[in-house]
C-alpha cells in the first residue's frame, strides 16, 4: 500500500534528493510537484524541479509553479549555499519535463480532489503555497492526509541565530498552516544536521552508478563546499529528504507529539520555532516534531531510491 504524496519545494540541492527519494521509493506514489520562491527565485526553483525529475527519468509527474515570495515579507534567498541558479555544480541540462499551466495551488487542489485517498503534502521550502491553499480552499483540508515540513529546529537556527531558513522566509505561512488543524510534522535542523554528506555517503550514492547518481555527486561536491565555507560543515547536511523519509520509512525518524509555535513579532527572533518539548506552556499539543534519525537506514533508503531512477 503506497502513500500518495505531493512535494512542494524550492530546489536547492537537498530538495532534489527529496524529489528523488520520493520518486524512487516503493512506499510512496509521487502525484505532483509544486515550487515556491525560496533558496533562489521561483523561476530557478521551478526550472530546477523540472531538471531534477528529467535527470531521473520521471516524466509522468506534473510540475507547477507557485508563490514567488512569502505571504507578507520580502523574499530572502540562499545563493551562498545553492549558487546563483539554485543548483550550483553540475552543468544543467534543458528539462524535458514540461511546466504545467496550472498554479501550484490549482495543481494541489486538483490532485487532492482527484485522489480517492487523502494525499500527504511534503513541503521542503518556505511553506507559502500550502498556506495559500489552506487559506483559499479550507474545504480541501480534510483531503490532506498530513503535512510534513522540513524547517525549524528544536535548537537554534541556520539563517539567523534562532531561525532556520524555511521558517525565517515565511513564518506567517507556517503560523497559518499550524492553525489549520491538519496533522503537521516538523523535521528541523536538530535531526537534519545528522544527515551529513560524509565521504562514505558520497561513495555509497556514487556506487549506484546511474546518471542520477552521477548528477547527484556533482550536487554533493558543490553543496559540501558551500556548507564548509559558510558553516564550517564540509559534510553538508542534506536536510530535505529527511522529511520524505518520515513517510517513506517511518521507522527511520523518531517523532514526539508537542506544542509548536513560530515567532512572528521578534525583532531578532522572527521565524524561530518554539518547540515546547517539556510542556512548559501548558498548551494543547498541535504537532509532531522529529527528534531522532536512524542515519544508516536513511542513507540506505536514499541510495536505493536513486538506484530505481534513470
Ligand atoms: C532548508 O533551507 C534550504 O536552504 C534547504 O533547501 C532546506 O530546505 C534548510 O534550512
Ligand atoms: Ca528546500
Amino acid at each position: 500500500m503506497t502513500i500518495p504524496v505531493i512535494i512542494d519545494c524550492d530546489p536547492g540541492h537537498d530538495d532534489v534528493f527529496a524529489l528523488w527519494l520520493a520518486a524512487g521509493h516503493p512506499s510512496l506514489d509521487l502525484l505532483a510537484v509544486t515550487t515556491v520562491g525560496g533558496n533562489v527565485p521561483l523561476e530557478h526553483t521551478t526550472r530546477n524541479a523540472r531538471i531534477a525529475l528529467s535527470v531521473a527519468g520521471v516524466t509522468d509527474v506534473p510540475v507547477a509553479a507557485g508563490a514567488a515570495g512569502p505571504l507578507v515579507r520580502p523574499l530572502q534567498t540562499a545563493e551562498w549555499i545553492h549558487g546563483e541558479n539554485g543548483l550550483g555544480g553540475p552543468e544543467l541540462p534543458e528539462p524535458t519535463v514540461p511546466l504545467d499551466a496550472r498554479t501550484a495551488t490549482e495543481l494541489i487542489a486538483d490532485t487532492l480532489m482527484g485522489s480517492v485517498e487523502p494525499v500527504a503534502v511534503i513541503a521542503t521550502g518556505p511553506i507559502t503555497n500550502v498556506a495559500i491553499l489552506l487559506r483559499d480552499r479550507p474545504d480541501l483540508a480534510g483531503r490532506i492526509r498530513e503535512i510534513v515540513w522540513m524547517g525549524g529546529s528544536t535548537d537554534r537556527g541556520n539563517a539567523t541565530p534562532y531561525a532556520e531558513f524555511n521558517a525565517l522566509v515565511d513564518p506567517e505561512a507556517l503560523d497559518l498552516v499550524l492553525r489549520s488543524g491538519v496533522r503537521f510534522t516538523m523535521v528541523g535542523l536538530n535531526v537534519t544536521h545528522l544527515a551529513l554528506v560524509t565521504p562514505a555517503v558520497r561513495r555509497q550514492v556514487a556506487a549506484v552508478g546511474n546518471a542520477t547518481a552521477a548528477f547527484g555527486d556533482e550536487l554533493f561536491e558543490f553543496f559540501c563546499r558551500t556548507n564548509d565555507e559558510v558553516f564550517g560543515m564540509p559534510d553538508g547536511p542534506l536536510h530535505d529528504p529527511v522529511a520524505v523519509a518520515v513517510l517513506a520509512d517511518p521507522g527511520c525518524v523518531g517523532l514526539r507529539r508537542t506544542r509548536l509555535d513560530v515567532e512572528l513579532l521578534g525583532v531578532e527572533t522572527a521565524g524561530a520555532t518554539s518547540v515546547d518539548l517539556d510542556g512548559m506552556l501548558g498548551r494543547e499539543p498541535n504537532a509532531w516534531v522529529a527528534v531522532e534519525l536512524d542515519v544508516e537506514r536513511f542513507w540506505a533508503g536514499v541510495a536505493a531510491s536513486v538506484a530505481r531512477l534513470a
